[in-house]
């Protein structure tokens, strides 16, 4: 079945291709453990000889019936010798496999730790168009339960199976030593075993990598309810949200179902089956032998020995069977993680350019998020270290995108230079120290005023109340019961809008770039502050290059120059008083507009 088929329109991430799953998930799993070689070759060979060990039992036991019991030979000494001897090999079988279980569960833990971290900063690297189409619940559920699937999968494969087969080997060789013949009655098993495995996953397959989905998708919906409540319950479409959250459950209990169908079917009860039917053969196999003549006494050892070894042969291989669903789900977890490793993350600055005085030249500039529909034209632009420069424009018509572009979030190779320097020749670290920016839609962590200020820079208690100070945030701030102390909820949920857009500026502020980016950072100030951040914004004047973005006019009206963006191009450039001038431009348009609305609003 082809992976589209089982996608819902809804899948943001791309899916992950199944017919390579298992080499993916296995290299996955190899470079997770590769720095730990050493504990799985030595837990792998000790594993073997506690097998070994453990394959002697029975051949004690047959030994004993050999020599002393059929023999009638009470030699109690040596009877009490070998039980203690194999009781003894017994318990050192056991240490040596729960020594080994230990260390192999480390080596499982930890390299799915170090998967997880990879993971993590994977995501973190990722280009923002990535984020453009991902779907936040479903890239939790990526990279919290997907790399717990993964663990399961070491846990699986290195406890379970690798225990089983191990112990599986060890008693088919004791078997041949044995009696061949009977022992490949016995290995006639494996193949039945193999087929009926492959028999389970092709009826299960489907059902597990839906269930997959559907827990992800519930996820994601769960998370999107979560973020959009106020909208949600605004708009009264709670009904209609947990219908959809009810359909996607009932989904996945009925995909859970049916694996759990095929497993009850196919797995325990076919192998019980097996195993009675296997003891008939052999107990078969030695009435023929014993009808020919009296049983031999050297047979009734054997067939002590083998009837032990088959339950030995079974059970083991019902663990392996038994791990299989699991196992499937872990690979189609481990497929998962694969396919997010497999994005392509942002290409990292490799020269060792620095922005030193913050002059931005923009040529040429074409920009299209969707190849074929550009949403820049042509932009040139010539921005003065310590200029300000504001940007207006109606809605849509690429302002925050052109930011996007300079802030390094969407790649547009050669059209921008800082002080000469390519834009993407700049190294990561002087760029992100150097260029400050307060975006349209302020994002507060969920943490304390002082942490949301500095963000994770080692800034010092007098830098951070210096920031919100000059952004006007210090009376709020100071205002909260805990002060700088105080928790601001997720998102900072506690704050209001313009709060949080004042927060945003100290932290940008906090950080002493050198270009500063604002977007419509003032939109949800009232005039009076307003006019305050904006007195900041001209004590910058020199020493910072500002680019605001304003829709409110009178916050650039004292800009070096305003940008006019008009479908993604430059249609006018110039100082407010030239823009003014300009007979039936869209400044002067737009400009005489606000001022009719807040005559309006005055006489109100
Ligand atoms: N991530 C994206 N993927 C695809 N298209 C996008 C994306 N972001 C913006 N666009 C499109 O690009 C165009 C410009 O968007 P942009 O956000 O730059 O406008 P804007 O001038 O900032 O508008 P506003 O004043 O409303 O903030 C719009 O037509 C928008 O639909
Ligand atoms: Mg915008």
């Amino acid at each position: 079945m082809p992976a589209e088929s089982v996608d819902t329109p809804r899948e943001g991430l791309a899916p992950a291709p199944r017919r390579r799953f298992p080499a993916q998930a296995a290299s996955l799993l190899l470079r997770a453990a590769l720095p730990e070689r050493r504990h799985l070759w030595q837990g792998v060979l000790w594993l073997l000889a506690a097998a070994g060990l453990e394959a002697l039992g029975p051949l004690a036991g047959k030994y004993l019936i050999d020599n002393y019991l059929l023999p009638r030979d009470a030699d109690l000494p040596r009877i009490a010798g070998l039980l203690l001897g194999a009781l003894f090999a017994g318990a050192v079988a056991s240490w040596l496999r729960y020594l080994q279980l230990v260390r192999l569960a480390g080596v499982a833990m930890r390299s799915v730790q170090r998967l997880r971290e990879q993971v993590y900063r994977h995501v973190l690297r990722l280009p923002m168009a990535f984020f453009d189409h991902a779907i936040t619940g479903q890239l939790v559920s990526r990279v919290t339960n997907d790399t717990e699937a993964v663990k399961t999968l070491y846990v699986q494969v290195l406890f379970v199976i690798l225990d089983s087969l191990i112990l599986l080997a060890g008693a088919m060789i004791a078997m041949l030593w044995l009696d061949w013949r009977l022992m490949l009655i016995v290995a006639a098993l494996v193949p039945a075993v193999t087929l009926i495995v492959v028999l389970y996953q092709r009826l299960s397959a489907p059902a597990v990598t839906r269930s997959r989905e559907l827990r992800s998708e519930l996820n994601a919906h769960v998370a999107e309810s979560i973020a959009g409540m106020a909208v949600l319950q605004a708009a009264n479409a709670a009904p209609r949200f947990r219908e959809r959250f009810g359909s996607l459950n009932e989904g996945h209990y009925q995909s859970r179902l049916g694996e759990l169908r095929a497993n009850a079917w196919l797995l325990r009860p076919v192998l019980d089956f097996l195993n009675v039917g296997l003891l008939a053969v052999i107990l078969w196999v030695f009435g023929q032998r014993a009808s020919s003549g009296p049983l031999g006494a050297l047979e009734v050892g054997i067939v002590y020995a083998f009837i032990s070894y088959i339950s030995r042969v079974i059970e083991p291989l019902i663990q392996i069977t038994m791990q299989f669903s699991q196992l499937q789900q872990a690979l189609i977890g481990a497929s998962r993680v694969h396919a997010l490793l497999a994005e392509t993350e942002a290409p990292a600055a490799r020269d060792q350019g620095r922005v030193s005085r913050g002059e931005i030249a923009i040529e040429r500039l074409t920009f299209a998020y969707q190849p074929g529909r550009p949403v820049l034209h042509g932009i040139a632009l010539r921005i003065p270290a310590g200029s300000f420069h504001g940007i207006v424009g109606h809605t849509g018509s690429g302002k925050t995108t052109l930011l996007s572009l300079l802030l390094r979030f969407y790649a547009a190779p050669g059209h921008v230079r800082i002080d000469g320097v390519p834009l993407e020749a700049i190294a990561e670290d002087s760029f992100r120290a150097s260029v400050g920016m307060v975006p349209q839609e302020p994002f507060l962590l969920a943490a304390s005023a002082r942490e949301n200020i500095a963000m994770g820079r080692p800034l010092t208690d007098a830098q951070v109340e210096a920031a919100a100070r000059a952004a006007h945030a210090h009376g709020f701030i100071a205002a909260l019961e805990q002060g700088y102390d105080t928790l601001l909820g997720e998102g900072g949920a506690r704050l209001s809008v313009g709060q949080k857009q004042l927060l945003a500026i100290a932290r940008a502020l906090a950080g002493e770039p050198r270009i500063l980016f604002l977007d419509e950072a003032t939109a949800h100030i009232d005039s009076e502050t307003e006019q305050l951040v904006q007195r900041t914004l001209a004590r910058l004047h020199g020493r910072v290059t500002v680019v605001a973005i304003a829709h409110r006019l009178s916050t650039v009206r004292d800009a070096d120059r305003i940008v006019v963006l008009n479908h993604g191009r430059v249609a006018e450039l110039g100082t407010h008083a030239e823009l003014m001038a300009l007979e039936g431009g869209i400044y002067q348009r737009l400009y005489q507009l606000q001022q009719l609305e807040e005559e309006d609003e005055a006489q109100q």
